[in-house]
């Protein structure tokens, strides 16, 4: 078996620098522009650190592929093939990096055969690195994490993400999703507003499950590796086993929680995915499927 270490490495040393950039901007007023709705933004930082990541990678190994989310917002199809590929989001929680809202992160997957080898999520403001590579466990800033094991779906704290959508059938279905959660009930709903760092919550203990639908595999392809190795579960919203293009997930402490997760949440509006004409967002195959 392939021993990918060198890549996970660089890709570490190349996530800190991306994110010195980020920093260094943090604080800067920030030219705004919008991509699929008011609350999908792109600032200069986005491209330009996906520029700077996918330069420095393509320099070390060139035949690689690459998935970016800025990439894509410019036009490319996003299409996971066998070859080595790297899933980046040079920022997520581009929302919170225009107000200043302090969790941004670098998200970078590495992926061979569709089969995700390692993934580092670096969350700027707070300084802390997490990583995990396949087999090997998770780390947050080298110290071993592990979830916290909860199967009781009425002792936990659930994350989970408003999204950019703001059409009245995608909010009442958000809306309806949290208030059948805090009716179950959990302990708490929270949403620090980067599903790459919600994610990871999942991986130290501090959260018990994570749910989204509707975001993007640059979003969760890293943090879905660093659960797993965490000892938790990362699978589909419907319980089939984990895609990450199906843009939904959800990832908890234990197969009960998020086995119940499944049960209680409903599925997100049916509609066309950009990406893909012939899919839609909520998994089904043709656009009016349900
Ligand atoms: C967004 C964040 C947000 C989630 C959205 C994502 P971006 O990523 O992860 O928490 O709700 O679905 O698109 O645009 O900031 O990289």
């Amino acid at each position: 078996m392939a021993d990918w270490t060198d890549c996970l490495n660089f890709g570490i040393s190349i996530a800190k620098q991306a994110s010195e950039v980020v920093l260094s901007a943090f604080q800067q007023k920030k030219e705004v522009k919008l991509k699929s709705s008011p609350a999908d933004l792109v600032t200069e930082t986005d491209q330009r650190v996906e520029k700077i990541l996918i330069s420095a990678i393509r320099n070390q190994y060139p035949d690689h592929r690459f998935i970016g989310e800025e990439s894509v917002a410019a036009g490319e199809r996003v299409q996971l093939t066998d070859a080595p590929t790297w899933i980046i989001d040079p920022i997520d929680g581009t929302v919170n990096f225009v107000h200043r809202f302090p969790f941004v992160a670098v998200s970078i997957a590495f992926t061979v055969n569709q089969q995700t080898q390692f993934g580092i999520v670096y969350s700027c403001v707070e300084d802390k690195l997490f990583h995990a590579q396949r087999g090997g466990g998770a780390f947050l800033n080298g110290e071993p994490l592990h979830a916290s094991g909860q199967e009781d779906v009425s002792r936990c704290v659930v994350v989970t993400e408003i999204g950019a959508e703001r059409d009245d059938l995608a909010l009442s279905t958000m809306t309806s999703n949290i208030f059948r959660l805090l009716k179950l009930p959990v302990h708490g709903v929270r949403a620090l507003g980067t599903a790459a760092v919600d994610m990871c919550q999942v991986a130290t203990g501090g959260a018990d499950a994570y749910y989204h639908i509707g975001m993007h595999c640059w979003d969760i392809a890293a943090s879905a590796i660093i659960v797993q190795e965490a000892g938790g579960i990362v699978m589909d919203t419907d319980g089939s086993p984990f895609d990450m293009m199906s843009r939904r997930v959800i990832a908890a402490s234990s197969s009960a929680v998020a086995n119940r997760i499944a049960q209680v949440i409903q599925a997100f509006p049916c509609r066309r995915d950009d990406e893909d004409p012939d899919k839609c967002v909520c998994g089904a195959s043709g656009v009016n499927g349900s």
